[in-house]
């Protein structure tokens, strides 16, 4: 069937009023604070972005310097052509010779409690020494090494240590099972993984090289096994195969000269799971993803000299690579990394880790700010965070009574939130406010980020206008933008270059509000069409998590002879709300009042859990097969908790 312009309108019904602009006080001292020369600067660098980002790129260190910002020939970009750099290099090496040399690069805590602090002169160290033990076991510029670690600093340095020696990182999460590793080693084509013999999490230890072996079992490709100490958890070593990192450092120098690689040289790959089909192996190459990383460091957390900063994801996401690794590091930043469970060994870990260590800027998730306010208010009332300047969220469209939590109980109502829109694909921030100038409104991540082109198309790539919703697409290319799927080009083009002629589709519905301020209202492939109307699964969801009993959401559609589509909400409650027939009435009823009698649930589902990809996010595509009654079917394995099937089953009406 031809798709017609009507087929991609989505419509919105949740408004919301609240705006919160910079104080004076934070702006004072902010890279950007006057909001009219802000928006200047945004449309300059919209209208010329390779003016913009040649000036950002001129701020890391190349060894040789690009002859041409970009070479485009859709779908393909190649940025700062002819430039030569190292990673490694410009996020060590650089800061060595001032003041930063021996500020402390990470300051790290074990889930038990251990504590470490590297300074850039220790990291860098570290790093060399390991990329000499990568070189000794035969790694080369451009071979894949595979990495599932815990998040210990070590994680960090093998990715620095391959960007040293121009080997290709392909970090796989610690909480991924053996099928999965052993999928990306077969399709990054991996002769080297690096790991531990367990990491900690919730108090118990994940058995990281059990599961390598596991992996590895009937694979020849892969030559060499480097493990690193963390647990002391007997673990079998396969000899021949297997080595220990603290004994292969006995044998290699502490000094290891950065190899300089074309910008366009493959920096890392990470696999990202698409709802159905087999994960995508995402590559990012290294000068432009350097420089859009570090520089939306630099202006979206507002960085400081002094500032503590902590971004709570694992490295295993690209949420890890860019701003836990490549963005702060490049920056000369101090960043806190912690190990374990927010809620090990009780629900205020995140809080005691502030308070102890001073921390100014947090970036977490929508869905950690809902855990903790399932778990109460009182756990972060019982710390002194007055430390915090800036937060930040990823991952989901944050709903906005979350934003008012944790505006609210973690800033004191002082910090701005910078609501951060990107993806694996994107490398780096794309939508994002900047936080002295930009007014905040709980729900949006506001405004494209400079340099970058998105809007908000129907179906011919026309861009819609304000208000009504669309697809969001991005019309020009970035510097960190993906290159292509590993293996696999047909697939990249297909995935994001087909849907919207010539332009990247992201994936994501979208509408803009009469400020210009993008609104994320959920993927495409979850929007739902109840009697014509097509609605974003967002805005019901925030609708839905307003309610005062409700703490996490997550809205379906269910076949409907009527209807064309039912809403079915799977609910879990805040801690004292109880399940029932009234508070299920009650909840259908505030979602009519909040955005109409079209967007009231059918069915309203309680549960204790939500099924979540390991990196958090609510997998829908399950949810929609329980809501219809079906089995269900498709590759589960990027499950975070098996057991939610089963107990989805049981949900109560
Ligand atoms: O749907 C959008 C959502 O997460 C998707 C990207 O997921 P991933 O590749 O796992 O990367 C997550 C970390 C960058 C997007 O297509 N998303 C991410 N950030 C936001 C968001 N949705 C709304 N608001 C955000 N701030």
């Amino acid at each position: 069937m031809a798709k017609t312009s009507e087929s991609t309108v989505i419509e919105s019904h949740l408004t919301e009023n609240r705006v919160f602009k910079p104080s004076k006080e934070f702006s004072k001292n902010a890279h950007f604070s006057n909001l009219a020369a802000y928006k200047k600067l945004l449309a300059q660098s919209i209208k010329s972005p390779e003016k913009f980002w040649a000036k950002e790129a001129a701020s890391l260190l190349w060894s040789k310097k690009w002859t041409q910002v970009l070479k485009w020939k859709a779908p393909f970009a190649k940025w700062f052509v002819g430039g030569r750099l190292n990673a490694s290099e410009n996020c060590l090496d650089r800061h060595l010779t001032g003041p930063h040399r021996n500020k402390a690069a990470i300051i790290w805590e074990g889930e038990p409690g251990e504590k470490r602090t590297l300074t850039y002169h220790q990291l860098h160290r570290e790093v060399c020494l390991f990329a000499n033990i990568l070189k000794r076991n035969g790694v080369k510029s451009g071979d894949r090494v595979l990495i599932y670690m815990p998040l210990v600093p070590e994680a960090a340095i093998a990715m620095l240590a391959c960007a040293r020696i121009g080997a290709v990182h392909n970090v796989v999460f610690g909480g991924f099972s053996s099928e999965s590793i052993k999928d990306r080693i077969m399709d990054s084509g991996a002769s080297v993984v690096v790991t531990a013999d367990g990491g900690y999490r919730r108090g118990q230890i994940v058995p990281l090289k059990q599961n390598v072996d596991q992996a590895l079992a009937g694979v020849k490709q892969v030559r060499r096994v480097i493990v690193f100490r963390r647990t002391h958890l007997d673990i079998h070593i396969e000899e021949g195969r297997d080595v220990w990192w603290h004994r292969e450092a006995e044998y290699v120098a502490a000094n290891c000269a950065p190899l300089a690689v074309d910008s366009e040289h493959p920096l890392f790959i990470l696999y990202t799971s698409g709802s159905t089909g087999k994960p995508k192996g995402i590559l990012h190459t290294t000068g432009g993803y350097l420089t859009q990383t570090a520089a939306t460091t630099k202006y979206v957390f507002d960085l400081r000299e002094d500032d503590v900063y902590w971004c709570t994801a694992d490295i295993g996401w690209v949420t890890g690579h860019s701003y836990l690794v490549y963005g702060p590091l490049a920056n000369g930043a101090t960043c806190l990394m912690y190990e374990g469970a927010p809620n090990w060994p009780e629900p205020d870990r995140f809080w005691k880790l502030i308070a102890e260590y001073g921390v100014t800027i947090l970036y977490t998730a929508p869905t950690a700010i809902r855990a903790f306010m399932k778990w109460g208010d009182e756990w972060p009332r019982k710390h002194d965070l007055s430390s915090l300047r800036l937060l930040g969220t990823v991952g989901e469209p944050i709903n906005p009574e979350a934003w008012m939590w944790y505006f609210k109980n973690i800033g004191k109502s002082r910090c701005p939130i910078v609501d951060t829109w990107w993806q694996t694909e994107t490398g780096a921030i794309m939508i994002a406010p900047l936080p002295g100038a930009t007014p905040l409104k709980p729900g949006t991540a506001t405004l494209p980020f400079f340099g970058i082109d998105a809007a908000i198309v129907d179906d011919n790539g026309k861009e819609v206008g304000p208000m009504e919703g669309g697809k969001l697409v991005v019309r020009k290319p970035w510097p960190s933008m993906l290159r292509t799927i590993y293996g696999d080009t047909p697939r990249f083009r297909k995935q994001y270059w087909s849907e919207v002629k010539g332009f990247y589709f992201t994936g994501d519905g979208a509408r803009r509000d009469k400020d210009g301020y993008f609104w994320i209202v959920g993927r495409i492939d979850d929007v739902l069409n109840v009697a014509g109307h097509r609605l974003g699964t967002a805005e019901v969801e925030s609708a839905l998590v307003a309610h005062p009993g409700v703490a996490e959401a997550a809205v379906v559609g269910r076949p409907d002879d009527i209807k064309g589509q039912a809403v079915v909400a799977f609910v879990t409650l805040r801690s004292g709300h109880k399940a029932g027939k009234d508070l299920s009435e009650a909840i259908r009823k505030h979602v009519a009042q909040s955005i109409g009698a079209i967007a009231k649930p059918d069915d309203i589902r309680f549960t204790d859990v939500l099924p979540k990809t390991r990196s958090g996010k609510i997998m829908r595509r399950l949810l929609k097969q329980v809501a219809a009654g079906k089995a269900i079917t498709g590759d589960t394995t990027t499950l975070e908790d098996f057991s939610v099937l089963a107990k989805l089953g049981a949900a109560q009406e």
